[in-house]
């Protein structure tokens, strides 16, 4: 079932400038082949995988292609309410002919209502808007609400990845996790290198460029 209310928007934007023809014909005629909605039958969808894995908030999909590339055997799940970033992760999708993903194009909280309950083995949330006032922190995607939540949707053995380059975003995400009773903190590092392998992702990239020190927290589940 989707849900018939969203709570509290946490992105800003669905589409930033006029879609091009060819993103176009990308949403209109690739993208139904590789959707995720409440009509998938998500325990069918797992046998062909040895691990599931949901990305919350993909951007323009750096990030969900490059590991999907390099792990054929997982299936990657890519939730983004932006558009235009949809339509750039289809385009990588089809050039590299990445077959071992799936898209939601909008809150990945209206996904989770549809999703089986212990179904993942992990959840990357790779920088997150930050909503720097303290008027938007009720924006923020990282609340312990949604922590706990998740943590429902992770099988036992399963974990959850945040990075921020944002001081005040990850010093918020640390008491949030400290409010968690379903989640336990495993490691949290500062200062974590893009290397030649790993590029990072167009918000870290910049968050590096522009000095911030990257924070890279990793939660296992508690819940049995
Ligand atoms: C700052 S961008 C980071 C994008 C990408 N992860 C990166 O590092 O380049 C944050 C992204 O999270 C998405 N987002 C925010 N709230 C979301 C939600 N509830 N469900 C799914 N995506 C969300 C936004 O649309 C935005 O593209």
């Amino acid at each position: 079932m989707f849900m018939d209310t969203l709570p509290i928007k946490t992105f800003s934007r669905r589409i930033s400038r006029s879609l091009r023809d060819g993103q176009k014909q990308l949403l209109d005629e690739f993208f139904p082949t590789v959707k995720i909605d409440a009509d998938t039958d998500f325990f069918k969808l797992r046998e062909s995988y040895e691990s599931i894995v949901l990305e919350i908030g993909f951007g323009n999909g750096d990030f969900t292609a490059q590991v999907a590339r390099a792990n054929e055997a997982n299936l990657y799940i890519g939730a983004e309410p932006f558009l235009n970033g949809v339509a750039s992760l289809l385009k990588k999708m089809q050039d590299a002919s990445i077959k071992n993903i799936k898209i939601f194009p909008d809150d990945v909280r209206i996904l989770l209502a549809a999703m089986p309950r212990k179904y993942l083995d992990k959840i990357f949330i790779i920088c997150p808007d930050p909503w720097p006032k303290k008027r938007h922190h009720k924006r923020r995607l990282v609340q312990a609400s949604l922590l706990n939540e998740l943590s429902a949707y992770l099988k036992a053995t399963g974990e959850i990845e945040i990075i921020t380059d944002h001081a005040g975003y990850a010093e918020w995400i640390a008491d949030e996790i400290a409010k968690c009773p379903s989640l336990e903190l495993d490691v949290h590092q500062t200062g974590v290198e893009l290397s030649e392998g790993w590029m990072g992702t167009k918000y870290q990239r910049r968050g590096v460029a522009l000095g911030s020190s990257i924070h890279r927290f990793v939660l296992n589940n508690r819940s049995m």
